[in-house]
């Protein structure tokens, strides 16, 4: 068995399991983030965000999430610097002329996974300083701005919607989701194949999937953002 997780063929399954873990929680994440759009007075996303701040299964899922990032990031780690290494090894064997290995089937995304990865994390860690740092442990003034709900519910929707009236803040926003939208297509796609679930029959429309997963996803948190600004300057 730890042969498996040591093999080609196991790490690959690792990624294409926490990736598509990672997913699951990504549509959740966007399906509250999206009351930010529907009730502009807040209170949705106020009610949903302490939902899920003091839900038990959402505590227990928390942990989970962070070893599913590390696992994925580990794992495409190794994965990327011994392709490097057989390409490397590849490219003397062929001889200075052929420097590109690039075959018909790859595509930008999926010869730059590691790199769109990079710029994720990058935009989780600025991310997660701002929102989930400030709401779970050094607090912001705004969070304690009044909410319809009244109570102990946290104005998150302040945090959120004060940040997002920073132009460079959005940008951020913006390309953390392109590099998202990008990784995801591929990522997706790549994640059936590895599983077994993706025969001839089903590669067209898993490939459908993966370009819908990675547009919902990328467009809709781009989306929330832009449209918080938008609206700021109305
Ligand atoms: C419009 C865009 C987004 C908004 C408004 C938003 C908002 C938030 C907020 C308010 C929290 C803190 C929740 C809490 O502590 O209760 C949070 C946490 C988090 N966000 Fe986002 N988010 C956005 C996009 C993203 C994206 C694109 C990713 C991943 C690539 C992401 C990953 C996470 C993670 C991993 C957490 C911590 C896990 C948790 O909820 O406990 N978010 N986000």
């Amino acid at each position: 068995m730890s042969n498996f997780f040591t093999s080609s063929i196991g790490k690959k399954f690792i990624m294409s399991l926490t990736g598509l873990f990672l997913i699951v929680f990504l549509i959740i994440h966007l399906t509250v983030n999206s009351m930010i759009v529907w009730d502009s007075s807040g209170e949705l996303f106020n009610r949903a965000a302490h939902f899920m701040d003091v839900n038990i299964a959402i505590s227990i899922i928390e942990p989970i999430l962070a070893i599913g990032v590390i696992l994925h990031l580990i794992y495409a780690s190794i994965i990327t610097l011994q392709n490097q290494l057989k390409r490397n090894v590849n490219y003397a064997a062929l001889g200075r002329y052929k420097k590109r290995d690039v075959t018909k089937e790859s595509n930008w995304p999926s010869r730059n996974m590691y790199i769109l990865g990079a710029v994720i994390i990058t935009f989780l860690v600025i991310h997660l300083i701002n929102f989930y740092w400030k709401m779970k442990f050094s607090g912001d003034p705004l969070l304690e701005e009044a909410t319809a709900a009244g109570g102990n519910v946290e104005n998150a929707f302040a945090l959120v919607t004060n940040k997002f009236q920073i132009w460079w803040y959005v940008g951020i926003y913006v390309i953390g989701s392109i590099a998202l939208c990008l990784h995801l297509y591929h990522g997706v796609w790549s994640a059936f194949q590895t599983l077994g679930w993706s025969n001839r029959k089903w590669r067209n429309i898993f490939n459908v999937i993966g370009v819908l997963i990675s547009v919902v996803l990328g467009g809709g948190f781009a989306f929330i953002a832009l449209f918080v600004y938008i609206q700021s300057l109305i």
